[in-house]
């Protein structure tokens, strides 16, 4: 068949909280051919603290690959079109690993985790009136739970065995990225050990100017700079995988989920902005050569360097711990629905939550606000009020944190942006999307191809020097929109709602003090 005769593919593997996945694209024409995933487990083992498994992480790619490779070969597409493949994953997340035995000495630390609470108020102490910002210029991030230094502080300080591995000079440290590539390319037997900027951008370790690990700043967390990977651009090639349905396959592209959902975006330009809706929620605003520095509570983060001489381009960044864990959480813990999907139809059915507010502060807040002591609340609750209000009142809570760093992005960047351009999992339900519109008074717009962090890995991997398979001249990248959502409610409603949404966050902060 014709299918036989296709083009050069392009692999990407976006590890993210909820799930991994493989996903195979054609890369002369950006269609998606196959994927596969696989959700990943999440413990917690005590309040407020989030683990996973590395190995589980590690098993569910090699098992993504190898479903896709079969599916592909189903549909009678040679595997071994496959030039590259890139990997894109949850940021901040921890691990430690024994290069002897490639075996993790501890679940993985998960950006959302708060055991560090303690250990960032210690480190607050050491700094001249407390300033969690002292490190900004230097690495765009406040001195926070949520980025990857604190954790590795936490796990040197706590865990044993990591202790005696340092000592002995067995241990490494990475984000997940790292974890899969030294794993694929061989792992105990000559894998790889490095990360990109744009996650080593996520660690607060790396100066953000000069695009190297900052000793002073491993100074300060005490981290013995032999434990971290080296730092390459986000498209090159890194090494081979070595096992598996695609041995001999270079990955050469490698990018923090946010930047490769940017990248996927064809975000290219100062001032395009994305939002992305999984677990957390990111809205990243690409602001070209130079660091721009928040006077709003956002970060200043790397969105790409796509090759080793290529130019870096920052971006200011609005997180969101919780988005889409909200509705996971309506589902496991209160059990109000069975599946995700549900919350959908429930919130239609009253197309209002009733003057109920729910802010999921369950990880503290972050931007803009920064709190670690806030916890979660719902309030406004009245004898009327019912389960279709709550679910209504957590989407509208995905909805006005948006809101919130939009505001915050327009006001670092002067231009106000005219429409929000959006992806990830929760943008298919379309109560969200409307409301989103509704709240940011601007229109939302969704993207022909909605796998846009998968997209933007295998760019990078497609696009690296000696693999040359995709091009990313600007007159082949733009996006094209499929979906549009126009506001439909005034703005004075949508003004008064969004005053309320801010008197209940202030109810929420100071909580766990
Ligand atoms: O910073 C955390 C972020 O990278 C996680 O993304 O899509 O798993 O919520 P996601």
């Amino acid at each position: 068949s014709n299918r036989l005769l296709m083009g050069p593919l392009v692999g990407a593997i976006d590890q993210g909280t909820g799930s991994t996945r493989f996903l195979v694209f054609n890369a002369k024409t950006a269609e998606l051919l196959s994927h596969h995933q696989v959700e990943i487990k999440q413990k917690f083992p005590k309040e407020g603290w989030v683990e996973q498994d590395p190995k589980e992480i590690l098993q569910s790619v090699y098992e993504c690959v190898e479903k896709t490779c079969e599916k592909l070969t189903q549909l009678t597409i040679d595997i071994t079109n496959i030039k590259a493949i890139g990997v894109s994953n949850q940021r901040e997340t921890t691990v430690v690993w024994d290069k002897t035995t490639g075996e993790p000495l501890y679940n993985a630390i998960v950006w959302l985790d708060l055991r560090t609470q303690s250990t960032v108020e210690r480190l607050l102490k050491r700094i001249p009136g407390n300033n969690k910002n002292i490190f900004k210029s230097r690495t765009g991030l406040p001195l926070s739970t949520y980025f990857s230094a604190v954790k590795l502080r936490w796990l040197l300080d706590n865990v044993e065995e990591i202790r005696h591995a340092v000592e002995e000079g067995r241990a490494m440290f990475g984000t997940i990225d790292s974890w899969i590539i030294w794993s694929l390319t061989g792992g105990t037997n000559g894998g790889v050990h490095c990360t990109d900027v744009t996650n080593a951008s996520r660690t607060m370790l790396f100066n953000i100017n000069t695009l190297e690990w900052d000793a002073e700043l491993c100074q300060f967390f005490d981290i013995p700079m032999v434990l971290l990977p080296k730092v390459r651009s986000s498209s090159e090639i890194y090494g081979l995988v070595k096992s598996g349905a695609l041995t001999g396959v270079p990955i050469s592209g490698c990018l923090g989920d946010q930047s490769a959902a940017l990248v996927g975006q064809m975000c290219f330009q100062d001032g395009q902005a994305k939002n992305t809706y999984g677990t957390g929620c990111f809205l990243l605003c690409n602001t070209g050569s130079k660091p721009v520095m928040s006077e709003h509570g956002l970060l200043t983060t790397i969105g790409y360097k796509l090759g080793r001489d290529k130019p870096v381009c920052y971006a200011l960044e609005g997180s969101v711990a919780i988005a889409g864990a909200v509705v996971r959480w309506l589902r496991d813990n209160l059990g109000i629905v069975k599946t995700t999907e549900e919350v959908e139809k429930l919130a239609a059915e009253v197309g209002t939550s009733y003057g109920c507010y729910f802010v999921p502060a369950f990880s503290g807040l972050y931007a803009p606000y920064w709190e670690p002591s806030a916890r979660g609340i719902i309030c406004g609750l009245t004898q009327f009020t019912n389960r279709n209000h709550i679910a209504f009142a957590a989407l509208e809570a995905v909805c006005f944190q948006t809101r919130e760093i939009l505001d915050a992005i327009n006001k670092d960047c002067g231009i106000p942006l005219s429409q929000l351009q959006v992806d990830g999992g929760m943008t298919n339900n379309k109560i969200l999307m409307q409301l989103q519109a509704d709240i940011l008074c601007i229109p939302v717009v969704k993207p022909s191809m909605p796998e846009t962090t998968a997209l933007g890995a295998a760019m990078a991997a497609g696009a690296a020097e000696g693999v040359g398979v995709w091009s990313l001249n600007p007159g082949d990248l733009t996006a094209v929109t499929c979906e549009r959502f126009e506001p439909q409610i005034n703005p004075e409603e949508s003004e008064y709602r969004y005053a309320r949404w801010k008197k209940a966050v202030m109810k929420s902060m100071g909580w766990e003090t």
